[in-house]
């Protein structure tokens, strides 16, 4: 879980610390039991964080996308839609029937980048594999940002059309395809509530399956750096044994 122990977290614990010592005098927070108590995310651990937008929850927490319980996960693939050794295709292609899915992918063929093709998910817990190929960093010269909103984007409408009401992403492209990860999120976050907000009666719940401390860090800067620009709704902070409800 995340712990705000190394010195990356602390740098990007102290710039969301920052975002509160600026705006604190607007926000307040809420216990599970609903007093007004003030939110401090010092010495805390926060375990997931998520907002409402059109009545669809996002929500970005700690896990292995292969465990999900929802309808659909989406894997970070490649254009020739083939097994990865490492990364979170390696291990959805490991936790499925790697021969079935395998030969699922070959039938698709190819996926450009910023597409996305769905197969059975084979043995998961999730019913869906939705192939989201995300575009390799080349310094932000080739239209990159555009490509990853698209990749999120067609994740979720390729999901929809088989009828997935629950989908989790992992941080598409931020791993092998090198792309920065403070970036990619702000990306992630814009383009999953743009879509929520366009579509709302698509999905019940997207999640962002967070596989690392720094990335889930990363999201709740993000999504709070969105909250306190754009306050239409609450934000939701579970720590290990208690929640927050941050509203404006
Ligand atoms: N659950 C959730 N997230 C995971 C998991 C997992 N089981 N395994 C890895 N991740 C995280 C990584 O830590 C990273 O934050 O997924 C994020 C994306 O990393 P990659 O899997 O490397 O994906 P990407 O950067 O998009 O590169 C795609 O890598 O595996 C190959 O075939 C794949 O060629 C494609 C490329």
């Amino acid at each position: 879980m995340a712990q705000y122990q190394s010195s990356i977290i602390g740098n990007l614990f102290q710039e969301l610390l920052d975002y509160f010592q600026k705006k604190a005098p607007f926000l307040n927070g809420r216990d599970q039991h609903g007093n007004l108590v003030e939110f401090s995310v010092n010495n805390k651990m926060v375990e997931a964080l998520s907002f409402d937008v059109s009545g669809i929850t996002i929500r970005a927490a700690m896990g292995d996308i292969t465990d999900y319980t929802g309808d659909a996960i989406v894997n970070a693939a490649n254009t020739m839609l083939v097994a990865a050794a490492g990364g979170v295709c390696g291990c959805i292609f490991r936790a499925s029937d790697f021969d079935t899915l395998n030969k699922a992918c070959e039938e698709l063929g190819a996926c450009p980048t910023g597409e996305a093709c769905v197969t059975p998910s084979f043995g998961m817990p999730a019913t869906w594999i939705v192939h989201a190929v995300g575009p390799v960093w080349k310094g932000g010269f080739s239209n990159e940002a555009t490509l990853l909103e698209n990749t999120y984007k067609n994740a979720l409408s390729q999901a929809h059309l088989v009828g997935a009401r629950s989908i989790a992403f992992p941080a598409i492209s931020t791993g092998t395809y090198g792309y920065p990860l403070k970036e990619a999120t702000r990306i992630a976050i814009n383009a999953i509530a743009e879509y929520a907000s366009s579509n709302p009666n698509h999905f019940t719940k997207i999640e962002i399956v967070c596989f690392d401390d720094d990335t889930l860090q990363m999201y709740v800067a993000g999504i709070t750096e969105r909250f306190i620009k754009n306050p239409e709704g609450s934000v939701l902070v579970e720590y290990p044994n208690e929640t927050f409800t941050l509203s404006a």
